[in-house]
């Protein structure tokens, strides 16, 4: 990583929530860009205040005036506010500047065409990215220069691991497995933890069981050249413990269900970026119907 490309850099982030609040989080750990070449937008003045609070960094409630300064503009709002946060923003950003993405669903064109600006880069990050343990994907239009696109890979990097692609569906997919992922993740560790609770365990010991060994299995897998199913067959003996549960967790739809919850925020992830961009560009086309 280069610790050089982000220095004397301004940004501004549009929107000062949970993502923004991991980003700037990260980068101020990485020491890649000092607090006060950070401002957050947004509109509550108590938000802002913690932010600053917490990291030092400026804030203001007036978008425009922080993208007018900045070389990086990162959109870090909700699909649905980008129309109207776009028209504010329209003009207000220097020429030279870099758009930074992390909205869900958002296409590059819509963002170039709303933004009346060509160098966009869209990331789908993930809220590990607060500890550097994210997973980020992200893409580059060909307007973005090469300077540009290694500060945006500083920035992904300081969050975790980053992957770069060229097809911007892939954004939409990422969105639905890593973006939305530690979601799903959660969700299965709060049940484990349930269970383990329900078999007797102590909530603090359940807790520590599941989590170490949700932990152990990533870096297991992680560090491992064997396909998951070989790692699982490792551990499940004939007629033992493994095969018992897995019958289960087989016969419930397990599988089935984790395909079709993907499934589902990959289309929202799309319908997202539809509706978002309806007010700019016009109805909505469903299979070439408009609604
Ligand atoms: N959360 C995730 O895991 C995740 C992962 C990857 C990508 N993303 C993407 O990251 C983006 C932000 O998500 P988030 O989870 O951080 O949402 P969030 O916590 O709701 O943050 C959005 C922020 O934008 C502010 N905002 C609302 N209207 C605004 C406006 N007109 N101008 C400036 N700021 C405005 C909100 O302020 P108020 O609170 O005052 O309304 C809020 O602080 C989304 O587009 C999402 O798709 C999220």
């Amino acid at each position: 990583m280069s610790n050089t490309v982000l220095q004397g850099v301004t940004l501004a982030f549009i929107g000062g929530g949970t993502m923004a609040e991991a980003i700037i989080q990260a980068l101020l750990r990485a020491g890649q860009v000092p607090s006060d070449r950070i401002i957050a937008s947004g509109p509550r003045t108590e938000r802002g205040e913690e932010l600053r609070a917490r990291y030092s960094v400026r804030v203001t409630t007036d978008n425009s005036a922080a993208a007018s300064e900045a070389d990086i503009v990162i959109l870090s709002v909700k699909p649905q506010a980008l129309p109207a946060v776009m028209v504010g923003l329209r003009g207000r950003i220097q020429p030279p500047a870099l758009v930074f993405s992390i909205v869900a669903g958002m296409p590059v064109a819509t963002m170039r065409a709303g933004l009346d600006h060509a160098a966009i880069v869209r990331a789908m990050p993930n809220t590990p990215a607060q500890i550097g343990a994210g997973m980020t994907v992200w893409t580059a239009a060909s307007a973005v220069t090469e300077a540009q696109r290694a500060q945006a890979q500083a920035i992904v990097q300081t969050m975790g691991l980053e992957m770069y692609v060229t097809q911007e569906d892939a954004l939409d997919m990422a969105t639905a497995v890593s973006g939305t992922g530690p979601t799903y993740i959660f969700l299965l560790m709060e049940a484990l933890v349930d269970a383990a609770v329900h078999l007797g365990f102590s909530r603090r010991q359940a807790r520590l069981l599941v989590i170490q060994t949700v932990l152990g299995s990533a870096q297991f897998a992680q560090q491992s050249d064997l396909h998951l199913a070989q790692l699982r067959n490792q551990v499940t003996s004939p007629g033992g413990t493994s095969a018992e549960a897995i019958y289960q967790l087989e016969k419930g739809g397990l599988r089935t269900i984790l395909s079709k919850a993907i499934w589902a925020a990959y289309k929202k992830s799309r319908l997202l970026g539809e509706q978002a961009r309806q007010p700019l560009e016009g109805p909505l086309r469903v299979d070439g119907v408009e609604s």
